[in-house]
Formats: structure tokens, C-alpha cells, sequence
């Protein structure tokens, strides 16, 4: 979730972060030959997209569709311009990912203590401190290999295991990352809870604590709001959003959670807006195929791959 302003090029104004081989497979019922991963990384590259979300960092005999994490991070690399990210949930993940190459890591930090027990198995406050620790490793690194590290707070907006999430304990944890070190702070809604208002007002709360720190929004569509929520934090200046191809996704450990935003919604309505992501909805389409040829059977959401592009569609994206 690299924020806009530090991205590199500046003929897009909105960034789209593809969380689908991370987000996405970690809860698939069949595991995706690893071929099939980089022909789905290279083909959603060609076809716009600046930052994907390899993989994850985690114990192959918990999620065993990672275990091939550092050779999908060793071809990702090999694609000119694009940001390798990747998550991990300890420093133990953080260590892999960094040996790997990665770009940018994502330390995934719940806010509701039942996600982060059932998750990773630390308190929120331990999940920090390992921040910590991952920030300084980071800091003992040569500035070019150093990667950008992101806390990726999950359950901000309501929690499948504690209900009600906290907007001032939102803020505390946003602010206590930022000092542990953290380059930005996202803020996710793994379990689909969140609504428009919400979604503006604690974007706005945790601004004001932590200025331009605050990153992206990760945002899932479980209860259909996924896109409304997208609108509503582009009115309150979010720029980068994750979302996955064909809405696959949801947290394993999060009872309940489902698919991201889908990629290819996203991309049209924001086109459509009149904001440019620098994607060929065309092209990324037809990255469907890849994802349905290795999973037969999963289901692939998506409402423009349903009913199709509108007649005379004119993205802002190449517009003159
Ligand atoms: N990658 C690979 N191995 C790891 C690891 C990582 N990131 N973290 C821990 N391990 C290994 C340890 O070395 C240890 O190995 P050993 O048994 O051979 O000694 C073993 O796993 C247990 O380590 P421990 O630190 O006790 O971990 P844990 O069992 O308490 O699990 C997490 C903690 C964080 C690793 C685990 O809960 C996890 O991966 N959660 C993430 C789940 C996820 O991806 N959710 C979806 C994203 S939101
Ligand atoms: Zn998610």
C-alpha cells in the first residue's frame, strides 16, 4: 500500500495494489503450481499494475499454498518497475522476506485482540514490538536493499471474533507503529464491516495522529460495500487501494471473512471516474484466464467480467 506521493511514476492517480496471489490464495482450496503464480504476476505487470502482493512469509506447514514464497518473490523481482510486495506476520516471516528480496513487507497488525490471538498468536502489543524489531533490522541494512515496511492494520473497522472494534485503540496502535519505525500504516477491513462513514472518519482520526504516514486502504467486499468504501476514502484523500483479481480472498483465521474487492471493478469505476491507474482493463481481464486454467472450479467474482465493459468506454488512463 505505498502511498502515491512516493511512487515513482507520476502519470497515475491512483495506485492499485493486486493482493490476489497473497490474499487471494491463502484461503483457496487448491494450491496454485508455482508456474501458474509467475504467469499471473508477469500477465497482471504487463497489463498495468505496479505493485503486487507475491506472497506471504508464514509457516508453509500452516498455509501450505506459501510454501514456494521466496522463488515467486525471485521471479517477481525480474519485472522492471514493478514494487514486490509481500506480508509476513512475524519477524521470523520478516527475516524470509527480506532474504528473498522483497520490496516492500507488510506486517499484518490486528486491532481487535481475538483476530490478533487467533491470527498470530501475539497481543496487538506484541505484534508491535515485532514491528520493532523488523524496523531495526531493517535500519542495519544498506539503503538501497532496504525495503519499505508497512503496518497492515487489520480489523479496524469490526472484527468477526470481537465485534465492535475501537476507533481510539485504532488510532493508539496506528501511532504506536509509526514510532516503533514504520514507513506507513495501512488500515484494512479483513472481515467486510465497514461502512462509507466509517471508512471516512477514521481515515480522518488517524491523519490527524499520524499525518502522511497512513497508507492505503485494504478493503473487502463481503457484505457489498467494498466499492462504496473505496469512494468514500478517495473523498477523504486515500490514493492507493489493494484489491484482488476476480475478488478472491478473505483471512483463514478471521471466521467468516470473504473475497477482496475485485480488482477489475475497481479499475473500471475508477477509469471511469476520470482517475488513472495506468491498467488495461482489456489485458487484466484477460488475467482471469491464468487464475481459472490453474484452479478449476474456484470461484472468480466481478461484475465488468459479467456483464462487460459499457459500450464507448473511454478509460482516463491514455486519455490525452
Ligand atoms: N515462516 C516460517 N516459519 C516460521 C515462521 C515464519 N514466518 N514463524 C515461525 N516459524 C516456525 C518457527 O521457527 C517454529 O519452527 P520449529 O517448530 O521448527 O521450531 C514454528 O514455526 C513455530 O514458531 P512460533 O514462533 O511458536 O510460531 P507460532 O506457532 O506461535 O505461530 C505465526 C505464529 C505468526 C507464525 C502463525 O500464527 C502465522 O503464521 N500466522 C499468520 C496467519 C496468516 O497468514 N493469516 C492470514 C494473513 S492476515
Ligand atoms: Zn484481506
Amino acid at each position: 500500500m505505498t502511498r502515491i506521493s512516493e511512487s515513482t511514476v507520476q502519470d497515475i492517480d491512483v495506485l492499485v495494489s493486486e493482493v490476489g496471489p497473497r490474499d487471494g490464495l491463502q484461503n483457496t482450496r487448491q494450491f496454485m503450481p508455482t508456474e501458474y503464480k509467475k504467469r499471473w504476476i508477469t500477465a497482471a505487470a504487463a497489463a498495468g499494475l505496479r505493485e503486487i502482493e507475491c506472497c506471504s512469509f508464514v509457516p508453509p506447514k500452516l498455509i501450505p499454498q506459501m510454501v514456494d514464497a521466496a522463488e515467486v518473490v525471485a521471479h517477481a523481482r525480474t519485472i522492471p518497475g514493478l514494487t514486490v510486495a509481500v506480508l509476513a506476520p512475524n519477524f521470523k516471516g520478516a527475516e524470509r522476506a527480506i532474504a528473498a528480496g522483497s520490496h516492500k513487507i507488510t506486517l499484518t497488525i490486528s486491532v481487535s485482540r481475538g483476530h490478533s490471538l487467533a491470527n498470530v498468536r501475539m497481543t496487538p502489543d506484541e505484534a508491535v514490538a515485532q514491528a520493532k524489531r523488523v524496523c531495526e533490522l531493517r535500519d542495519t541494512l544498506p539503503a538501497a536493499q532496504r525495503p519499505t515496511v508497512e503496518a497492515g492494520l487489520s480489523t479496524v473497522f469490526g472484527c468477526t471474533i470481537d465485534g465492535q472494534v475501537s476507533e481510539d485503540e485504532v488510532v493508539r496502535l496506528a501511532v504506536a507503529c509509526a514510532q516503533a519505525g514504520c514507513d506507513e500504516v495501512g488500515l484494512a477491513d479483513t472481515t467486510g464491516y465497514a461502512n462509507p462513514e466509517q471508512v471516512r472518519r477514521v481515515f480522518r482520526k488517524v491523519r490527524a495522529a499520524i499525518g502522511d504516514k497512513v497508507a492505503g486502504a485494504h478493503l473487502h467486499n463481503t457484505r457489498g460495500l467494498g466499492l462504496a468504501n473505496v469512494v468514500a476514502a478517495l473523498d477523504v484523500g486515500v490514493r492507493t487501494f489493494d484489491s484482488s483479481l476476480g475478488g478472491l480472498g478473505g483471512c483463514p483465521f478471521a471466521p467468516g471473512a470473504s473475497g477482496n474487492i475485485v480488482t477489475e471493478d475497481l479499475v473500471f469505476m475508477l477509469e471511469s471516474m476520470g482517475l488513472r491507474t495506468g491498467i488495461d482493463l482489456d489485458q487484466l481481464l484477460a488475467v482471469r484466464e491464468i487464475v481459472a486454467e490453474a484452479m478449476p472450479g474456484e470461484p472468480l467474482y466481478g461484475h465488468v467480467a459479467q456483464a462487460g465493459l459499457t459500450k464507448g468506454y473511454v478509460p482516463a488512463s491514455g486519455r490525452a
